[in-house]
């Protein structure tokens, strides 16, 4: 093996960086070539390239985002995706490739390795909902950056006397409304796992401001449905991405109508959106980016692909692709038994 490519697809997150400086450093230990693919599959279909050398990954460990941009371009979609990428790889000598990225992204490298290209995926997605391993890059950051957000609007809501709702991402897991939410004290907390029941959401509050309290955090996944609403996620328009996803949002909107209503307390809002998946990336985010680069390296160069990197407790393993695309790893149980303790 003498040249690998490394792409980042689907949502970006802090942590791309330091991932791509790992393979880039242990490449060149192991004596091979890299080239940056720009915008995730993208880039493979289009031709569009970009030397890394160390020189070039050096200064962006701490930089969010990705230094080669990502896309949420799906081969299988595109005409002739699959053969424009096996002539790119032909074409630049490329003989395998690290694919980070969230479900989106190692569906299509399952599929891609199926096409005999030889890839090795690395786990991100703020979501933490990858299935096989512990923990993926971005989500630490998340979680850290939505408690930092409750701390805040914290002290607003207790001096105006409010109710605030905080929407967060998580389409089908609500491992960032969990873990954010537990961390910066939410009184109520919903998850897309667990569909939620309006009266009671509103009991709970009651029951707090019954006894004195003067304002409450209610904090709520995107991707969280009313129990009898039939999953029915809160959309926004009519459009979906490549890989048959609505966008999402409004609930915490939604919500905060319905509760303003009902209990007669001024009720406000406020989404995070993307300024969850913004900024440095934690310390956390750095390491576990930083080995799961060299792990994916020291696979390909062992001669293992079609797998994908993984944390299992303290251990770095690896996770075959088509084990991976078999389900979402959706909110630990004991987790969203803890979440109902606090409300
Ligand atoms: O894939 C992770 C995620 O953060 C989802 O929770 C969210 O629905 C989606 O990305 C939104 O991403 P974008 O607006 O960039 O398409």
């Amino acid at each position: 093996m003498k040249r690998i490519a490394v792409l980042t697809g689907g949502g970006d997150v802090p942590g791309l960086n330091p991932a791509i400086r790992a393979v880039v450093r242990r490449a060149g230990e192991a004596g091979l070539e890299v080239l940056g693919v720009r915008d995730g599959w993208q880039g493979l279909i289009a031709d569009d390239t970009v030397p890394l050398s160390r020189d070039a990954v050096s200064g962006i460990l701490p930089k969010g985002g990705t230094i080669l941009g990502t896309s949420r371009t799906n081969p299988l979609k595109v005409a002739d995706g699959v053969s424009r990428i096996k002539a790119t790889t032909a074409r630049h000598g490329i003989d395998a490739v690290v694919a980070i990225g969230g479900d989106d992204t190692l569906g299509a490298a399952a599929h891609l390795t199926r096409a005999a290209i030889a890839i090795v995926g690395i786990p991100k997605t703020m979501d933490n909902d990858v299935w096989g391993t512990d923990a993926t890059i971005g989500f630490d950051t998340a979680v850290n950056t939505v408690m930092e957000a409750i701390d805040r609007v914290h002290s607003t809501t207790e001096s105006h006397h409010r109710i605030m709702v905080v929407e967060v991402m998580g389409r089908d897991a609500g491992w960032v409304a969990a873990l954010g939410g537990l961390a910066g004290g939410a009184d109520v907390i919903l998850v897309p796992e667990a569909p939620f029941d309006i009266d009671e959401i509103c009991a709970t509050l009651r029951r707090r401001h019954g006894t004195g309290r003067r304002f409450s955090i209610v904090v709520a996944a995107e991707g969280a449905t009313p129990k009898g609403g039939g999953s029915q996620q809160t959309v926004q328009g009519t459009q979906v991405d490549a890989f048959g996803h609505p966008q999402l949002g409004g609930i915490g909107a939604a919500l905060a109508g319905e509760i303003g209503r009902r209990l007669k307390i001024e009720t406000r809002s406020t989404a995070l959106g993307h300024v969850q998946r913004g900024g440095s990336p934690s310390a956390f985010d750095r390491v576990l980016a930083t080995r799961f680069g060299i792990a994916a390296v020291e696979a390909l160069a062992a001669g293992r692909t079609g797998v994908m990197v993984a944390l299992r407790g303290p251990a770095i393993v690896t996770v075959p692709l088509d084990e991976v695309i078999k389900g979402t790893r959706t909110l630990d149980p004991a987790i969203a038994a803890m979440i109902r303790l606090f409300w």
